[in-house]
């Protein structure tokens, strides 16, 4: 048994709504999470006489964790699920509505280009309840980024998915010590703005297992509405760089790319894409030197599943 240092707040998306603008306009947990039936429903099948009541609050729990259902739809017989493969679609559509209409949406703001250096500006506007991504800190959301030219193919990218689940150029991908910093500008490939949330230990080395953390040594995810940065308690602060950059905000940020086009010619074509991964590469590299027997068939299981992170919201812009 080892000393208890403190206490480490691991989700905390009610703190994270009550610091929003959300509770003031009545909008609550179920508000999103559990949107009304259509028409009057009648709450017993037992007995009679009971009166159908409206509204009715169906009890979805839709979130952005598209790869456990999946992996849950695709090993029903090995794990002993009831529900049924096309309940797992229903859910999974609602996932992708959620995801896609209700999380975020983005901007590409001031694109052009000066001598050899495009530029542009990316906001990002946050449509969540809480912070974005949400609850366990495995989840990262990052912005990939291709400037593509007639001449040269792909000339620029940052934030690269790769088939085994890491990102390329992410700094935490390639070792375990390190993790990507928030910025405000990027100029390199190997620069990727992710959201998430990196855990360090009490001697400030980066961990990733729950009861090792004792704080966030960075964390910028999204924010929602209304969040009050300057007062916000110490357990949903924004921590690391993103503290210091003026136009990371309540509901918004904004990040700007200077890209050298060296000796390639336009027009160029720049596509943004907000990707989503509920599993960082690192999470389950850590998994792996876990020994034991859940965690291996875990490991079993999400090794057949497909990695690559989903799409949230893009952009596109063509410059001259
Ligand atoms: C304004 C709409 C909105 C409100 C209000 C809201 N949420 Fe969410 N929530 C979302 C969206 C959109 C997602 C999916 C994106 C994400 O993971 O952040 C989500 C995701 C989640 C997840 C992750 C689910 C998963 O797939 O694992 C949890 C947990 C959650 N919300 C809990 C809550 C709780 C608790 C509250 C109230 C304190 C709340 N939410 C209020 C919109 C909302």
């Amino acid at each position: 048994m080892g000393d208890v240092l403190g206490t480490f707040p691991e989700q905390t998306p009610c703190l994270e709504h009550n610091n929003s603008i959300y509770p003031d306009e009545g909008i609550e947990c179920q508000t999103c999470h559990m949107p009304h039936a259509e028409g009057s429903v009648s709450i017993s099948n037992v007995g009679t006489g009971f009166p159908a009541r409206e509204p009715f609050s169906q009890h979805y729990f839709v979130g952005s964790n598209k790869v456990m259902l999946k992996l849950l739809k695709d090993n029903v017989d090995a794990l002993g699920i009831t529900a049924s493969s096309s309940q797992f679609d229903d859910t999974i559509t609602r996932l992708d509505d959620l995801l896609e209409n209700q999380t975020a949406s983005m901007v590409i703001r001031n694109a052009g280009k000066e001598g050899n250096v495009l530029s542009l500006d990316v906001g990002i506007q946050q449509m969540v309840g809480h912070k974005f991504p949400t609850g366990f800190p495995s989840r990262r959301v990052w912005l990939h980024v291709t400037v593509t030219s007639p001449t040269g193919g792909i000339i620029f990218e940052s934030g690269k998915p790769a088939p085994d689940g890491s990102i390329t150029g992410c700094d935490a991908d390639t070792d375990p010590g390190r993790y990507e910093p928030h910025y405000d500008i990027i100029y390199r490939q190997d620069q990727v703005q992710i959201y998430e949330a990196i855990m360090q230990d009490p001697d400030g080395n980066v961990t990733y297992t729950l009861l090792r953390a004792s704080e966030f040594v960075k964390d910028n995810r999204l924010l929602p509405l209304g969040f009050d940065i300057q007062n916000a308690a110490k357990g949903i602060a924004v921590k690391g760089a993103a503290v210091n950059d003026a136009d990371f905000t309540s509901g918004y940020d904004q990040i700007s790319y200077q890209i050298n086009t060296g000796a390639y010619f336009g027009p160029f074509n720049v596509r943004v894409e907000l990707l989503m991964q509920t599993i960082s590469y690192r999470f389950i590299q850590d998994l792996y030197n876990d020994q034991n027997v859940l965690a291996d068939k875990f490991i079993e299981l999400y090794d057949d599943a497909a990695k690559m992170p989903v799409l949230v919201t893009s952009a596109e812009t063509i410059i001259p």
